[in-house]
């Protein structure tokens, strides 16, 4: 099949990629020249392991061709997916413009029979106004279906995460384009939920939230379990064992970041609102993830008192491991909040250094753990990267101002780095 994505952020470049690697001839529509060259050639705008050689590949062999115009690839193609950016507004709504906007260039160009499916995060109803963009501007004698085929896919696992998906939503209404849908996913092995516009559109942003739920939901349990000298880690393994609760996004931590989860928990609150219902759960939910970074600092403070003079090192930025993003990374909140009260900050992070120098201000960025240390009164874990896992402690104490340690990610024996005279805090142990 011939298949258009509009936008190359992680959800369009690399369900592109993965859509061109099954043999399909896959055009990504973008904006930015330097950018669309740059794909061209294979340099690619983000860091996402295997992506980079998939891209290479399929572009090698002419099926993956990044372009400013609308005018070849929408003809050509049987499915156009709309994969652009939904930031949020300052009223906490998602903002529909870009999605509008390439609607309107979509429809301008269509020839023969086409079926439009947003993958973008777009609040339930946004199906009505794009149909009503397709209807509008499609040249006389074209044909039209739209869909609603939202994506699941985490950033670092991105690719697999797109090949064996849990399930594929499709939220089409026409026979025809359920059949053109459920063909170009045929090499995905997954159930298919077959439903309507609007709860394809829901799904999606009720799965980003419960995620961020189950996350708050460890968060409280890790923060109680301090109060009451339990061991949180414990009490979510036992309760993750229940089949009916699960294991996973269970890690307490520093707050859940990254593009999708605060945006998409914001939005649904929102939408909620607009429909004269109060999500006060979700509500929670955000409170939560605000206090686990401000919890942090506390504990930076219960350890430093005085944080004047001190300087306190973090190892990993990024919003999660294996990633380079730093979209509403717990980081940035962290350490806003340390330099306001007059911490010096030394960070180092494997790949979100160049990102981070763009959000962040007057931070000492070193080339690795041992040169944060240096120095340091206390040293934070925040990103749960595999190279922090086996660290050389004793070298690590040898060169901090004083041993302490909060490890934001439980990474660590807490017992083991006590005995090595560390002063060591995890959360919600
Ligand atoms: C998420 C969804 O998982 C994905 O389905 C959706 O398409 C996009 O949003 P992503 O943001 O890439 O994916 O990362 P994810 O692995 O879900 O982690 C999100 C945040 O939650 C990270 O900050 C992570 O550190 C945090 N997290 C996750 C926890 O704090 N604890 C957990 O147990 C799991």
């Amino acid at each position: 099949m011939t298949i258009t994505f509009i936008g190359h952020g992680y959800v369009g470049l690399v369900t592109a990629a993965v859509f061109a690697d099954f043999g399909n001839k896959v055009y990504v529509i973008g904006h930015t020249k330097d950018k669309i060259e740059n794909l061209n050639k294979g340099i690619i705008p983000i860091f996402e392991p295997g992506l980079e050689e998939l891209v290479k590949e399929n572009v090698a062999a002419k099926r993956l061709i990044f372009t400013l115009d609308y005018k070849i690839s929408i003809p050509d193609s049987d499915i156009v997916f709309i994969a652009v950016g939904t930031p949020t507004t300052k009223t906490g709504d998602a903002d529909l413009s870009t999605v509008l906007l390439v609607a309107e260039q979509i429809a301008k160009n269509l020839k023969g029979y086409t079926v439009v499916a947003t993958k973008s995060t777009v609040p339930t109803g946004t199906n009505k106004k794009v149909r009503r963009i397709l209807e509008e501007f499609r040249p006389k004698g074209t044909e039209v279906d739209y869909a609603s085929v939202p994506e699941f896919l985490r950033e670092g696992s991105a690719i697999s995460d797109t090949v064996h998906p849990d399930r594929i939503v499709i939220g089409a209404e026409s026979k025809r384009a359920q059949e053109a849908l459920i063909k170009v996913h045929k090499q995905i092995n997954a159930p298919v939920i077959l439903t309507n516009f609007d709860t394809a559109e829901l799904i999606k942003y009720a799965a980003n939230s419960f995620l961020a739920l189950k996350i708050s939901y460890a968060n409280a349990i890790a923060k109680l379990s301090e109060i009451l000298n339990a061991d949180a880690l414990k009490v979510l393994e036992g309760i993750g064992m229940d089949k009916r609760i699960g294991d996973k996004f269970l890690s307490p931590g520093p707050g859940y970041g990254g593009s999708c989860f605060p945006k998409d928990v914001k939005a649904l609150i929102s939408i909620a609102k607009d429909n004269d219902y109060q999500f006060s759960l979700l509500e929670d939910v955000e409170n939560i993830n605000h206090q686990a970074k401000r919890d942090i600092v506390r504990k930076a403070r219960k350890i430093l008192g005085d944080f004047r003079g001190k300087r306190i090192g973090i190892l990993g930025l990024a919003y999660k491991a294996n990633t380079d993003d730093m979209r509403d990374a717990p980081a940035i909140d962290v350490i806003n909040l340390l330099q306001n009260d007059g911490v010096k900050i030394s960070a180092f992070d494997p790949k979100s250094i160049e990102n981070a120098e763009r959000v962040l201000k007057n931070v000492e960025y070193k080339k690795d753990p041992y040169e944060v240390a240096s120095g340091a009164d206390l040293l934070i874990i925040l990103t749960e990267w595999n190279e922090f896992k086996e660290l050389d402690f004793a070298d690590i104490k040898k060169k901090m101002k004083s041993p302490n340690i909060i490890d934001g990610r439980n990474l660590y024996d807490g017992e083991k780095l006590r005995k090595e005279g560390f002063t060591y805090i995890g959360i919600g142990r």
